[in-house]
């Protein structure tokens, strides 16, 4: 698709024009039609690459590849950064494509993404050609529009998601905390095109989710009805999930059988599954409804083009009350549970303020010492940071080989998400202060928690004091 300049300068205009309008809202974004027809221009591709590739587009065999050069030949085009970032799996080389539109607030990133590769058995053109077409036009859409985006947008194509969401983990487990710290939302689209199709919305991580919310508000206004569905492990926002980071999606169905009040109220046929080429040869171009595909990729135009424009202010700590108990210690061990004797007056360490500090480690022998405490991130928080005053004092080296760790953590119900782990290398025998975002935990109950590690010898001294965490 070529991009007309002419077309991106009046659209551009259009856009600084509205936005000058008093009092209007940043969140009112009309919603794009994205184009069903060029979606299935984009489905008949991934067909003819898997004819001429043996049949498939699975991890591995060319046609992979070749789906993914062509997805990325598009996003280039259309003059999206790309990258196309290979890993290996035991069925061979994969490779993601990563593309971001090089405007915006690179600090507030908003993604969506979709599998790229098919099982071994077929084409894969439900499973998932149909989200990769939508998410893929969706982003070639935004591209001709001239909308003028407030935050950074990225699409990801992921590679092996049918062996595992290989694809997806191995591009969060490779980014820099700072980076997954800038990631507000993931938006995820596995097969969106089912012959006989549900309409399902995500419901993982429904505390606060406004994203999952927002699907569900736009399906109404287009009548259309939905369906909350569990699909925790099933697919690639999963790896997004367990950094923290909000995540939601749509869903028109697999294996599971539609019941007959889904039939009276989404059509189809009841007793018969939303997918039954689900994972076999036949998902193939007849695989498909394109009824449903053109409302589920609508759903992802509106779900961009808001997003693109929302504002998730102030990346400065937030003011507010501070929600940790005895912050600074002094009390002793009260409101703070963990390893007795962490918390001290000892004279052997300076605490930073008062005579208390938590002391974690320093025993010079394979050990591990933590403390923690519970709190209420209220669920209006526009901004949450956890912040700390650290001191660390090693007979380790400091310069090459981590030995003795502590890591700050949040436990969420059974998952433990670590925001950020200090070393002997990061030895300061002055106190230095922390920040970190907790924002993705706003509306539950969480524990902070501090963990020290050592090895067997030589000490390090994790010194903490003066905790705050501030949601406002
Ligand atoms: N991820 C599954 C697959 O590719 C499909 C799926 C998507 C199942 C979403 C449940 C929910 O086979
Ligand atoms: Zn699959
Ligand atoms: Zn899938
Ligand atoms: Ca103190």
């Amino acid at each position: 698709m070529l991009k007309s300049p002419l077309y991106g300068v009046l659209g551009t205009a259009l856009v600084a024009g509205a936005v000058l309008i008093p009092g209007s809202s940043a969140q009112a974004v009309e919603s794009p039609d994205i184009s069903v027809t060029n979606a299935k221009a984009h489905l008949d591709q991934f067909q003819s690459i898997a004819t001429s590739n043996g049949g498939n587009r699975y991890t591995g065999r060319p046609g992979y590849l070749a789906s993914a050069n062509w997805v990325k030949s598009k996003l280039d085009a259309a003059g999206y950064t790309t990258v196309l970032q290979s890993f290996s799996t035991s069925a061979g080389t994969s490779y993601n494509v990563i593309a971001e539109w090089p405007h915006g607030d690179a600090n507030h990133v908003v993604m969506a993404g979709s599998h790229l590769d098919s099982v071994s058995s077929g084409p894969g053109i439900n499973d998932n050609g149909t989200g990769s077409a939508g998410v893929l036009e969706t982003a070639l859409a935004y591209a001709a529009s001239g909308q003028v985006a407030k935050n950074r947008l990225r699409f990801g194509f992921w590679g092996a998601e049918e062996l595992g969401l290989l694809g997806s983990k191995y591009y969060v487990n490779n980014l820099p905390a700072a980076d997954r710290d800038k990631i507000e939302l993931y938006l995820n689209f596995d097969m969106i095109g089912s012959p006989n199709p549900g309409y399902f919305v995500y419901n993982d991580n429904p505390a606060g989710n406004g994203a999952r919310d927002d699907l569900t508000s736009y399906f109404t206004s287009k009548s259309i009805q939905t369906e909350y569905v569990d699909v925790q492990g099933r697919s690639d926002h999963a790896a997004f999930r367990s950094l923290g980071i909000a995540t939601a999606g749509t869903f028109s169905g697999a294996e599971g059988t539609k019941t007959s009040a889904q039939a009276t109220k989404w059509g189809g046929t009841a007793g018969q599954a939303y997918d039954p080429c689900y994972h076999r040869s036949c998902d193939n171009i007849n695989n498909l409804n394109l009824t449903s595909l053109d409302r589920q990729i609508d759903a992802i135009g509106h779900m961009i083009w808001n997003y693109a424009q929302k504002e998730y202010g102030d990346p400065e700590p937030p003011t507010g009350d501070n929600l940790i108990k005895n912050p600074g210690f002094e009390s002793g061990a009260v409101n703070w549970t963990g390893t007795t004797g962490v918390i001290t007056n000892s004279s052997s360490k300076p605490a930073r303020t008062g005579t208390y500090k938590a002391w974690l480690q320093g025993n010079g022998r394979s050990s591990t010492e933590n403390i923690g405490q519970s709190v209420a991130i209220p669920a209006a928080a526009t901004a949450a940071s956890l912040s700390f005053w650290i001191r660390i004092d090693t007979t380790e080296t400091t310069s090459s080989t981590v030995y003795d760790t502590v890591k700050v953590q949040v436990v969420d119900g059974s998952t433990t998400t670590t925001l950020a782990t200090y070393s002997n290398l990061n030895k300061s025998t002055s106190y230095v202060q922390k920040t970190l975002n907790v924002l993705a935990y706003k509306g539950k109950t969480v524990t902070v928690k501090f963990l020290g590690q050592e090895d067997s010898s030589l000490q390090t001294s994790f010194v903490i004091d003066d905790v705050a965490l501030i949601g406002g």
